[in-house]
């Protein structure tokens, strides 16, 4: 998606839009000094550390972490994608998004038949809905689960009649085929492929219909039947009732995840409006980190049987790969021979939602689990718990929850130092981010220079004064140096957002993004003298050491003409 919106258009936009102005907007910003400060909204604080710097353009808390520019921060603020968080800041600046212009008829004509595809769906929905107020046999099965009029309307319910033909007598056949509503037989002939079931349109967050359950009324089989992938619907990717959740329920503290379409309506018409499914698959990752951009706590509610506790576990792949810290997950086990529809129904609302509330965290789930059997007095059962938990641990993201877990999983083993988990790298920054002011003179010469070129985008003409001759010259991190160099002057950028939106996505986000919010204590007059010296530091030591590999070189094997040339150059210090 990030390639159709112009590359120059978002370097405009950024430079455009003043972050202060934007964030000021949605979180009201405190003056203090040289920099805007509020209360971060992205966890929940007494005192102010979200800060927002208006030269280098970008935000940074130093309580969670969280930082960027401003389209990452209407990303994060909104629970918007890209190309949404783009669409709302040119809003924000009054200007319409560019898009590129090769590939531009194509995207036209490519949105214009997914636009037709949408509006047939909405049709087809349309038809459903008065084709099940013609029918009485789906009236009464909906009554007979007693589902209300007023929850078959928020969810759109219909019915699909017992018609080989009925949608294919009313629309298009080209647009039912491509929204996967009709099955195209070999011979070519095509037929309904919903017919006598009742309809649960499938809605994405934008309230557009991407596709359909559809479940018999007895007890044929199957007894469900969805929508194909198409070009509107991915089953891997859409969830069941967020759209109906976030209409009754913007921002929710937490979403249930159940397994059937009747359980998201039961759970809705007793008031628990904030339950969704995922569509007869297992929850995968993309359909965590949709839902995690709603709510901070996903509960996960399974059967009790040994079926529900299997796909239990299974989840639990998704599940470490999507949290982070300030997201938790729980597991919510129903008694045996329930789903959630049934439970609620016989129990009622109010022990439902204590089963919810009282839902097992993931990690006393998790250890739980993976101990369960194991007499950890028994070496063997320790090595053993190790090795089933070492893959998990090594899913999640760097967090304060990773170094909980890796250190639960030291002390439920005994072995203090758990070889496979050593190579783990904790983010230190974070905790010792309030020295870092101090540390300067203890940080590598090479990201003061980074840090301070990317803070800084001016100090690129420095250096291009310099006239380095790069050759030779290996640091940690010079690639990047040379990178960011190279991305300034050539896109002649003078600001900060602009050069961290090059790097979104990319593998060296993190440490750009570290290294742009990195405090260094530089006073304004000073920066140009702490850059050069840091990187003449840098070019000196490369240098040495590059003669030293030059010269030991020589001795052993002998160098070629241009090796000489070199080792010459560096020894005059040209
Ligand atoms: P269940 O068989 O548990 O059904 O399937 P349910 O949701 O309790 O349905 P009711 O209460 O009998 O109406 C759970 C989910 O698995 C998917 C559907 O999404 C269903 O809601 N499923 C099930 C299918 O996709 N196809 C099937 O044949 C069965
Ligand atoms: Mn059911």
């Amino acid at each position: 998606m990030t390639g159709r919106i112009s590359r120059e258009f978002i370097d405009e936009l950024l430079v455009r839009v003043d972050i202060v102005d934007l964030i000021d907007s949605r979180v009201p910003l405190k003056k203090t000094g040289s920099n805007y400060v509020a209360r971060c909204p992205f966890h929940t604080e007494k005192s102010p550390s979200f800060s927002v710097n208006r030269n280098k353009q970008f935000f940074h808390c130093f309580g969670c972490g969280a930082s960027g520019n401003a389209i990452s921060f209407l990303m994060d603020f909104g629970h918007l994608s890209f190309v949404e968080a783009v669409e709302d800041l040119a809003a924000f600046a009054g200007v319409a998004v560019q898009m590129d212009l090769a590939g531009k008829e194509h995207i036209k004509s490519a949105e214009q038949s997914l636009k037709k595809l949408y509006l047939l769906m909405e049709q087809v929905a349309g038809y459903y809905v008065d084709e099940l107020r013609k029918n009485a046999s789906a009236i009464n099965y909906l009554k007979s689960r007693q589902v209300k009029g007023e929850v078959a309307r928020d969810f759109l319910l219909g019915y699909a009649p017992d018609k080989w033909d009925g949608l294919a007598s009313q629309f298009d056949q080209k647009l039912l085929i491509d929204a996967g509503m009709l099955v195209v037989k070999d011979d070519g002939k095509v037929y309904d492929r919903f017919r006598n079931r009742i309809m649960y349109p499938i809605r994405d967050k934008r309230s557009r219909i991407v596709g359909f359950g559809g479940r018999v009324l007895d007890d044929s089989l199957p007894k469900y039947l969805n929508s194909p992938e198409t070009p509107l619907f991915h089953k891997g990717k859409e969830v069941y009732g967020l759209y109906e959740l976030l209409a009754k329920n913007p921002k929710p503290q937490r979403i249930l995840i159940v397994e059937g379409y009747m359980d998201v309506i039961a759970l809705a018409q007793y008031g628990i409006n904030y339950s969704v499914a995922a569509l007869g698959t297992a929850a995968s990752h993309a359909h965590l980190d949709l839902l995690f951009r709603f709510a901070s706590e996903l509960v996960f509610c399974f059967d009790g049987d040994k079926a529900g506790r299997e796909a239990a576990w299974k989840a639990m792949d998704a599940m470490f790969s999507s949290l982070k810290d300030g997201r938790s997950c729980r597991i919510m086990l129903l008694p045996e021979q329930h789903d959630p529809d049934s439970l609620i129904r016989s129990e009622g609302v109010d022990s439902f939602i204590d089963r919810v509330e009282s839902a097992q965290v993931l990690s006393d789930y998790f250890y739980e689990h993976v101990s369960r059997g194991l007499n950890l007095n028994e070496m063997e059962a320790r090595a053993q718990l190790i090795a089933k938990v070492k893959p998990y641990i090594e899913k999640l993201q760097e967090s304060t929850f990773k170094e909980l877990m890796s250190a639960r999983l030291k002390d439920l083993s005994g072995v203090k130092k758990v070889a496979a988990l050593e190579n783990i790298k904790f983010n230190k920054e974070l905790s010792n981010r309030k020295s870092i002011g101090q540390e300067i003179n203890r940080l590598s010469s090479s990201r003061v220079a980074i840090a301070l070129l990317l803070q800084n985008p001016g100090l690129a003409y420095l250096v291009e004064k310099l006239e380095i001759d790069w050759a030779g010259i290996e640091f940690g991190g010079v690639n990047l140096f040379k990178d960011i160099q190279r991305l300034i002057l050539e896109k002649k950028i003078l600001n900060s957002a602009v050069l961290l939106e090059y790097y979104r996505d990319l593998p060296e986000e993190k440490v750009v993004k570290a290294l742009a919010v990195l405090d260094l204590h530089v006073e304004e007059d000073k920066i140009d003298d702490v850059f050069s010296d840091a990187l003449n530091g840098l070019l000196k030591q490369a240098r040495e050491v590059e003669i030293m590999r030059l010269q030991v070189k020589a001795q052993k094997e002998g160098l070629n003409n241009e090796e000489q040339a070199l080792l010459v150059d560096m020894l005059v210090g040209k």
